[in-house]
């Protein structure tokens, strides 16, 4: 259901924290794991903890509330959180007062919420994803009644607007277009965790995108698990269409897009809008291998993949593609390893991003009885980086003594020289000396010297 928080009961659980919270001088902090769409939550979070009279610091001793906004994705990233969870608890002894709570996919494992609620006492409440608009419940719920909050269940979750965002940068934005996913790719986590597909009303999206670049923000970023999925009352396409044509000095990425949903009618879009929708197209395509992807459920094959992608540079020469790739999953044999390996030497991707496959529990894959040995999974992944690194080298190399478009992200110090740093409009890293500029401004900056992850040069002075 497409809901406004004023609609809902937060509102009224805002105002009595914040009246708890009248004079006593309270800070707050998130820590953000995992991908974009957290990145995105928390920026939410933040603005509900502001509304409900805390001061937003980055220092965990100085709190009084403190929100770990988790990532499922694999073993490694709840180890992590785990582990920065657990770091709080010699915070909590010394302030008793101290509110700790995890948000994000891990707390909608089941397994998670009921291993917190067991064995780690000092957190006083977790919050899935599909729910953030409850997160002034608990909060509330901790300090006034004194109570431990474990809310799981929504499987579906409603798209509540108005939450508001205290954002990370004042230049680049993460617009959240879509929640969830129905794919169920049999490795993933993430339609358990983050509950069936929705999409917001392309006229809330639309004026959020107005407000942001009346703001003078350089960059929107549209979002979602599968972005190009969106489907309210106007398709992706042609809302990617209309937030491209809002007048203004700014350019529009999308992602992730699933290779399923990467119709003609948005290539053409992608390729009618180059210029303000940036060069640059993220396409996961997992495996290389027909039998893997099956096994994957990812929906489309090789062919698909590789036809897609001729589209997509036929529509815009310039693009920069990058790629997702899950190296040993179950059954991947050698000739399956080739397959992707001889995929990425046909494609030239930009960059990819590669994951050894690992277990989640719930999935389908995890029952699968042929899992790879995590020794041919290291021996994989070490060629696969290998032969990438190469060709993102040998690509980032055709662009020196380029002049490039660059918005700048953030000034960096580097043996005692001052760099800059920022984003080509192909969304590569660039680090880079001038004379003067500012962040979040537009600058042109000549390519003197290339790496397989970032480029380096000299803004050209106008
Ligand atoms: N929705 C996007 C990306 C989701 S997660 C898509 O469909 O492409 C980001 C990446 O994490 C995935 O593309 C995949 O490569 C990787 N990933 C997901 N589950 C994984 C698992 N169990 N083990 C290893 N990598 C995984
Ligand atoms: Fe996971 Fe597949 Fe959904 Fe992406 S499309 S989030 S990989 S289930
Ligand atoms: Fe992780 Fe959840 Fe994103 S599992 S990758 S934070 S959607």
């Amino acid at each position: 259901m497409n809901l406004n928080l004023h609609e809902t009961d937060t509102p009224r659980y805002i105002e009595r924290v914040k009246k708890y919270n009248e004079g006593k001088n309270k800070y707050a902090t998130v820590i953000t794991l995992g991908c974009q769409q957290n990145e995105a939550d928390s920026e939410k979070i933040k603005a509900m903890a502001r509304d409900m009279g805390y001061t937003l610091t980055d220092k965990a001793e100085l709190c009084d509330l403190i929100v770990v906004n988790t990532c499922a994705i694999r073993e490694h990233a709840e180890q992590k959180a785990l582990s920065i969870v657990g770091n709080f608890k010699a915070l909590r002894r010394e302030n008793p007062d101290l509110v700790v709570g995890v948000c994000g996919c891990m707390a909608a494992e089941p397994h998670v919420a009921e291993k917190i609620k067991k064995s780690y006492h000092h957190v006083s409440f977790t919050l899935e994803p599909s729910m953030l608009h409850r997160f002034p419940e608990l909060v509330c719920r901790t300090l006034l009644d004194r109570r431990r909050s474990f809310v799981l269940g929504l499987d579906e979750g409603d798209v509540v607007e108005g939450m508001g965002s205290v954002r990370l940068s004042s230049h680049k934005a993460w617009v959240s277009i879509m929640y969830g996913c129905n794919n169920f790719c049999s490795y993933c986590i993430v339609p358990y965790v983050r509950g069936r597909e929705r999409s917001r009303k392309s006229e809330d999206i639309l004026a959020e995108c107005r407000e942001l670049v009346g703001l003078g923000y350089k960059e929107i970023t549209l979002l979602g698990q599968n972005v190009n999925s969106y489907r309210a009352d106007i398709s992706f396409p042609e809302l990617l269409r209309r937030v491209a044509g809002i007048p203004g000095d700014f350019i529009v990425r999308f992602m992730t897009s699933h290779p399923k949903d990467a119709s003609d009618e948005l290539i053409a879009v992608f390729g009618d809008y180059s210029g303000k929708i940036a060069p640059s197209f993220h396409l996961p395509l997992q495996s290389g291998s027909d039998p893997i992807l099956k096994a994957m459920n990812r929906t489309y094959n090789r062919q698909r993949y590789l036809d897609t992608v001729r589209k997509i540079r036929e529509a815009v020469p310039d693009v920069a593609l990058t790629s997702d790739i899950i190296v040993g999953f179950p059954g991947e044999t050698d000739e399956d390893f080739e397959a992707t390996l001889d995929i990425l030497r046909t494609v030239r991707f930009d960059m990819v991003f590669s994951f050894n496959y690992s277990i989640r529990e719930g999935t389908r894959a995890a029952g699968m009885q042929n899992q790879v040995p995590e020794q041919v999974k290291k021996e994989r992944m070490t060629r696969l980086l290998d032969m990438q690194c190469e060709i993102s080298r040998e690509i980032n190399d055709t662009h020196l003594g380029k002049t490039e478009r660059v918005i700048v992200d953030a000034v960096e110090k580097k043996d005692g020289a001052v760099l800059y740093n920022g984003r080509t409009s192909q969304n590569k890293l660039v680090h880079f000396t001038s004379s003067g500029c500012k962040i979040g401004d537009f600058v042109k900056v000549k390519i003197t010297r290339a790496g397989a992850f970032d480029l380096f040069g000299e803004m050209e002075e106008i």
